[in-house]
């Protein structure tokens, strides 16, 4: 069987060396290494061999197999190495190349992290929810009522089960209440959802970032500290913000923050940033309810709550004048931010 495996190695290398394409050399190495190759048959032979003659067999059929199998996979190699310089010999190094596009990351992603980044240090920890909401998590448990513009067939997205499209990221303060014990101090950036007329300063899907704050004696000072802290470190000490009465259900008081955007060859102009205000007490009360306990007693606790919204932010600090071209995609635009 040794010289039989000898004579096969001998043909192989043979043939190995004759071959001129990876086309033939797939077809040898099925011929000698495949299911039904030449040393598989032979290896089959293996069993019927007497005690001494079995260990010496074996050497020689591995040694078959593996100098084989090498063989091959140089071969291989040395062909496609020799295709691979013809083909580059066929490049004209003088053609211009293609224009790799300078990359950078979009404006709404750079406001995102800057945000994060303020908040965390002032100890807000991330939290995140759904976008497809429950009525009671987006309305109802935020001491919304039934008669609210907000929960409008024309001004909501709703799924025929009576979900919804989340309208803001508000949200994901009633799930954080639900389900860790005050203190709490989170952040949650995500999408939210309206039936607004698409313009120049809307989206019907946009990105908040809401915040939430609750302990015990959290005031309208800390509040204001700590946005006012984040929108500095955002657009710089001299930005000029207003905090403006409004009303929101589920705060009380309620503010919108405006910022004075300054647009390039625009009128500067104030707009509207973000929503806040402190926590209701109705919006605890509801928390309870829906635990089965009395940990957030409007008692023995208060909070402040606010969503911002990131668009918005990207267009004051570039001063871009039209929303939807966050949305294009176009690159001649998006360039401008690597
Ligand atoms: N959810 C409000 C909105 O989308 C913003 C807001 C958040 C207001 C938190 C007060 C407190 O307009």
């Amino acid at each position: 069987m040794v010289e039989e495996l000898e004579n096969i190695l001998k043909d192989a290398t043979l043939a190995i060396s004759n071959a001129a394409t990876i086309d033939e050399l797939d077809k040898l190495r099925l011929t000698y290494l495949g299911k039904k190759g030449i040393v598989t048959i032979i290896a089959a032979k293996m069993k019927d061999l007497g005690k001494e003659e079995k260990p010496v067999a074996g050497k020689a059929l591995n040694k078959t197999r593996t100098v084989i199998n090498d063989a091959l996979d140089v071969k291989v190699l040395n062909i496609q190495e020799a295709e691979d310089r013809k083909t580059a010999q066929n490049i004209d190094v003088t053609l211009p190349g293609t224009p790799m596009p300078r990359v950078g990351r979009h404006p709404i992603s750079q406001m995102l992290s800057e945000s994060v980044n303020a908040l965390r240090r002032m100890g807000f920890s991330l939290a995140s929810g759904p976008e497809i909401e429950t009525e009671w998590h987006c309305f109802d448990a935020l001491n919304t009522p039934a008669d609210h513009p907000a929960r409008n067939e024309s001004d909501t997205f709703y799924f025929t089960d009576g979900r919804l499209l989340r309208t803001h990221t508000s949200t994901v303060q009633i799930r954080t209440m639900q389900n860790s014990e005050p203190p709490v101090r989170i952040i949650s950036p995500g999408a939210a959802y309206r039936r607004d007329e698409i313009d120049s300063t809307h989206l019907s899907q946009f990105n908040q970032l809401e915040g939430l704050y609750v302990d015990k004696n959290v005031s309208l000072a800390d509040l204001k500290g700590t946005l006012e802290y984040l929108l500095h470190s955002i657009f710089g000490k001299n930005t000029q913000i207003r905090f403006r009465p409004h009303f929101f259900p589920f705060t009380e008081p309620s503010f919108e923050i405006d910022i004075l955007l300054q647009a390039q060859g625009k009128q500067p102009k104030w707009i509207e940033v973000a929503g806040c205000g402190m926590v209701d007490p109705n919006v605890f009360i509801e928390v309870n309810k829906s635990r089965g306990d009395n940990n957030y007693s409007p008692e023995e606790v208060s909070g402040f709550a606010f969503g911002l919204g990131l668009e918005r932010l990207a267009m004051i600090r570039w001063g871009i004048s039209d929303i939807r071209l966050l949305i294009e995609n176009d690159t001649r635009f998006l360039q401008q931010f690597a």
